[in-house]
């Protein structure tokens, strides 16, 4: 079978129409990414005016990335740091790349100290082979050299990107390193071979649309509101406890910030970090931080994403909703999700809705 390149797997059926700097976006395989809804998301945004834009929840960062390509001044944000590394280099980000001195440089740098070799200490066993984990705190401690602070997003998203491929089904929650070796090329492929080719996929993703954009790294309720528009997709509360973020990133999470303020938990198999709490997770909590957040957003126009296999469902959010805006209407499409179980298969086929509050 012919391997399938990068750029085969940056196309998806219904992207004509989209803006085309769409097809140089460095998918990220990332749970609840709206990357097969963009054609529907895009269209719907473009019947909306509007010139600045929140994405408040940016995830993969594929729908600021949507929002910067269609001409908008976009904020990223997300309460995870990995995310915010995508989202600066490839959203905040207008022009700068990584040049082949760079790249030398960065290949070149060897880990100076105990604590710069964290990572083989901490994974060994666990994740990857001992040599790439040598690799990983290597391409580190050089990365960490770069000055420019997008040189080193650019970097770092390339990292990340080379650290999700090359690891068995995306997920960081399974700690034997050999198992899942189905010969894909993104398994054969070492993180070395994944970091110079992933290099310049974002070199190749960073492009200007002559505004500001920025990405920052907050819980929601601390971003500043007064974009014109603002786009949610937060976390649902989740059916199932393996829909926690950071129990299938964990590793990402703390390689974007090589684990700094991090406290790992050194008793669980996979040496995970603590989860943070976010009250759109819980039964118990997600009403009244839905309210708080349709509030917060008030002189926004609201774009919702939101699914019908959730919790509040879509008639509670509706009238949360227009306690604050004058005019709520939903759009609705069936969708597949491709995360989960074969036996949870049936329940990933959801009605996604827009709701949109003006
Ligand atoms: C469904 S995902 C967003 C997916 C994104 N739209 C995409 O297309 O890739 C939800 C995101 O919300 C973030 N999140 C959870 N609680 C948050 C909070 N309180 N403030 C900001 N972001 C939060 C999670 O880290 C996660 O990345």
């Amino acid at each position: 079978m012919k391997p399938q390149t990068e750029q085969q797997l940056s196309f998806i059926p219904g992207i004509t129409g989209l803006p085309h700097e769409l097809a140089r976006f460095p998918r990220f395989r990332y749970m609840g990414s709206k990357f097969r809804l963009l054609p529907w998301i895009h269209e719907t945004l473009a019947g909306i005016g509007f010139e600045t834009a929140t994405d408040a929840f940016s995830g993969s960062g594929v729908v600021s990335y949507l929002l910067k390509a269609m001409g908008k001044q976009v904020l990223a944000n997300d309460t995870l740091a990995f995310p915010s590394v995508l989202t600066s280099a490839t959203v905040a980000n207008n022009a700068t790349r990584l040049n082949a001195d760079d790249l030398q440089f960065v290949l070149a740098s060897k880990a100076r100290s105990q604590s710069e070799r964290f990572i083989r200490s901490t994974y060994e066993g666990i994740f990857y082979t001992p040599g790439e984990l040598s690799s990983l705190d290597d391409l580190w401690s050089g990365i960490r050299q770069l000055e420019s602070p997008f040189k080193r997003a650019v970097a770092m998203a390339a990292l990340l990107r080379s650290a999700i491929k090359r690891q068995p089904r995306g997920l960081f929650t399974v700690s034997d390193p050999t198992r899942y070796q189905d010969g894909r090329r993104d398994l054969q492929l070492n993180i070395l071979e994944h970091f110079v080719e992933q290099v310049a996929i974002y070199n190749g993703a960073v492009f200007s649309n002559g505004l500001r954009n920025s990405a920052t790294c907050k819980d929601v309720f601390e971003v500043q509101p007064g974009s014109d528009l603002v786009y949610m997709d937060p976390p649902y509360v989740p059916l199932a406890d393996d829909n926690c973020y950071i129990k299938r990133y964990h590793f990402l999470e703390g390689l974007a910030c090589y684990w700094e303020g991090k406290e790992v938990m050194m008793n669980t198999k996979v040496r995970k970090i603590a989860k943070p709490f976010t009250p759109f997770s819980y039964r118990h909590t997600a009403l009244e931080a839905f309210d708080r957040l349709f509030r917060h957003f008030a002189e926004s126009v609201q774009v919702l994403s939101y699914s019908s296999n959730a919790f509040p469902d879509l008639e509670t959010l509706r009238s949360l909703m227009k306690r604050y805006k004058k005019s709520v209407d939903v759009l609705e499409k069936t969708h597949r999700y491709h995360f989960g179980t074969h036996a949870a298969a049936k329940r990933n086929v959801v009605s996604e809705y827009l709701i949109i509050g003006s």
